[in-house]
């Protein structure tokens, strides 16, 4: 099962507020996350799942929160207190990939577990104060890049 980091990065890493509002809108990136990830699992921190409202369709929503007790109003969502938890869940049921779509918190601790990175840089700085984390050049190669109106996708792949 490949494991796969998605996310879209303004020119000046940032990726978010804290207040959990979106930095910006586009619908290109957005129809390019959706057609990405469509069908498949998509793992996020809670924080990011508040920020969302409600779970994204035909994907199954995992959700990661320290807090077993906390009540999602969606039933669709399943949550899990780790990743590794997660990604077993979604290995026995037979997934090829999954996403880890965010947000900061839950991208730190997957850099060190996933296959690769499918950044979308916008090309234009956000307002905000949460940031994608260091992408080790060390580690990570860029495999492809793929220009599109309003970003660049970089797929990025572990070093041998
Ligand atoms: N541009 C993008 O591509 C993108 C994508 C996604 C999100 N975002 C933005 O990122 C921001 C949210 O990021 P964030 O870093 O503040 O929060 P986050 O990563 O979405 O969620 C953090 C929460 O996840 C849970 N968590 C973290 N580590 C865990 C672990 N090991 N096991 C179990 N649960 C764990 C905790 O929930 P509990 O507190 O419930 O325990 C923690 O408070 C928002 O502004 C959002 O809009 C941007």
């Amino acid at each position: 099962m490949k494991k796969i980091i998605i996310s879209a990065v303004a020119r000046n890493g940032v990726i978010g507020k804290s207040s959990g509002e979106m930095p910006w809108h586009s619908k290109e990136e957005f129809s390019h996350f959706k057609s990405t990830t469509l069908g498949f699992p998509i793992i996020m921190g809670r924080k990011t799942f508040d920020a969302l409202g409600e779970p994204l369709k035909k994907r199954l929503n995992i959700v990661l929160t320290r807090n077993m007790n906390t009540k999602f109003s969606s039933p669709e969502v399943i949550i899990f207190d780790s990743l590794q938890n997660a990604y077993d869940f979604c290995s026995t049921k037979g997934f090829e990939k999954i996403f880890v779509i965010g947000g900061a918190e839950i991208y730190k601790q997957a850099m060190t577990s996933v296959d690769e990175l499918l950044i979308s840089y916008m090309k234009f700085n956000a307002e905000g104060d949460v940031y994608f984390p260091e992408i080790d050049l060390n580690v990570w190669e860029v495999k492809s890049i793929d220009s599109r109106n309003e970003f660049d996708i970089y797929t990025y792949i572990r070093k041998n």
